[in-house]
């Protein structure tokens, strides 16, 4: 029998409470801390305001409450090479790891990378072209003479404001403009990559690595744009489906077989592979599986409705994970369908005022309700600390009345300027 161990997760979103909320019924779990979490995983864990960028401070927090487990919710520590800082600190007392390396988490970290990795493992990827700083001029010319919709991604890491889609070329110039001249992203626009636009039905598929093996999660599709019709600016995700109604077994077998193997086998032959969660960003054109990105984590929205569609111990995956021990593990799914409707602050993804206090948290009776950009004020009210505040998720049969159901429920909840999602129903096919 293992002893029941302390974890600690980083990030503070809903994603980070989804996963409190699920490790914190595993039997192995004595305690769970959240760094800097919100006010809905105090409920459950005890939260550790640190800064995720101050890996000395994670040590800390490691060393002081004996953590035997972390996971790494965020991809941002993850680039910065947060696992190597524990490792190369801790050295052999350094508690299991659920995340990359720095040198692996530039599949999510490069865009560049990315692709190149795709391309060389030939793994199905629109086609693209590379242009720095420097071939300003090349890359003008390169969008003078391609088809519209543009899409330009930045290199690096850009809290979703790096990939740009647009019809008009002075739009796409704009953009070209603010990444190379402006420097609107830093470093992380100092490269582009400018692919063509796929047509399809987009979707997300997890794996669990262990860094010989893995486990498949459910899939999800996410729901980016902010606005009803699909309108409105992209966001780091409304809503979500759990799982894909148009993943077919036999389009599941080709999803492996064209995508998830030859990436996992280049990444072993290119030395990336790693303990934790990989997330093929994934879009279906004509009824092939083609790879928009890779990311070296969670989804969110998306593990607020996959999670609750795990029936096994996830605790105990990620032990067997860490101990490249997942041959020998189950990831039971639940046959059920599970759908996170986002509720956000007005204006999110751009500006959006903090602050305002939230009622109705309570009234949540027939959803669970995991927390993102949520804090406790000095009189213990749940107050809005972020663009993203709260999702409420449920699970039925099938998608048949979910969302009018979780509408019901997010008519409870009442903060100033609070929006959400009314129409996603219309995209599930
Ligand atoms: N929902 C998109 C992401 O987590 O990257």
């Amino acid at each position: 029998m293992q002893e029941r161990m302390h974890v600690l997760i980083l990030g503070s979103g809903g994603r980070e409470h989804a996963l409190a909320w699920k490790i914190s019924q595993s039997p192995l779990c004595s305690k769970i801390f959240v760094a800097p979490g919100n006010s809905g995983t105090s409920n459950i864990a005890q939260n550790i305001a640190l800064d995720l960028r101050d890996f000395e401070s994670i040590v800390q927090v490691i060393l002081k409450f004996h953590i035997q487990l972390v996971v790494v919710g965020p991809e941002e520590p993850l680039v910065a090479g947060v696992c190597d800082y524990i490792k190369e600190r801790l050295k052999a007392s350094a508690p299991m790891l659920i995340g990359p390396s720095k040198a692996s988490a530039i599949l999510e970290g490069s865009k560049v990378f990315a692709k190149n990795f795709m391309k060389r493992h030939h793994i199905p990827t629109a086609d693209y072209k590379v242009f720095n700083q420097d071939e300003y001029d090349e890359a003008l010319q390169y969008l003078k003479s391609a088809q519209q919709p543009y899409v330009i991604k930045a290199d690096g890491l850009a809290k979703g404001k790096g990939v740009r889609i647009t019809h008009h070329q002075s739009e796409a110039i704009e953009v070209l403009d603010s990444f190379f001249k402006e420097g609107v992203l830093g470093d992380s626009g100092k490269q582009v990559v400018i692919e063509r636009f796929l047509e399809g039905k987009e979707f997300s598929f997890f794996v669990l690595l262990d860094g010989k093996s893995w486990k498949i999660l459910p899939s999800a599709i996410d729901f980016k744009y902010a606005e009803d019709g699909n309108m409105g600016a992209l966001t780091g995700g409304m809503a979500a489906v759990s799982p894909v109604p148009f993943l077919s077994k036999n389009f599941k077998d080709r999803l492996l077989k064209d995508v998830v193997e030859p990436t996992l086998a280049g990444m072993k032959k290119e030395n990336l592979m790693y303990t934790g969660f990989l997330y093929f960003g994934m879009i279906q054109v004509d009824g092939k599986p083609m790879v928009l990105e890779y990311n070296v984590r969670l989804g969110d929205p998306e593990t607020q409705c996959i999670l609750p569609l795990l029936k096994s111990d996830l605790l105990a995956l990620l032990c067997a994970a860490a101990k490249q021990e997942l041959s020998s593990s189950r990831m039971r799914h639940v046959r059920k369908s599970a759908m996170a409707l986002v509720l956000a602050s007005s204006g999110y993804p751009h500006k959006y005022k903090i602050g305002f206090p939230i009622t109705g948290v309570n009234l949540i009776t027939d959803a669970l309700l995991f927390h993102a950009g949520t804090h406790l004020n000095k009189e213990n009210m749940h107050e809005t600390a972020g663009g993203r505040v709260l999702s409420v998720v449920s699970v039925g049969e099938n998608f048949t009345g979910i969302l009018p159901h979780l509408i019901k429920e997010a008519e409870k909840i009442r903060f100033e300027g609070v929006v959400y999602r009314k129409d996603i129903e219309k995209y599930i096919q």
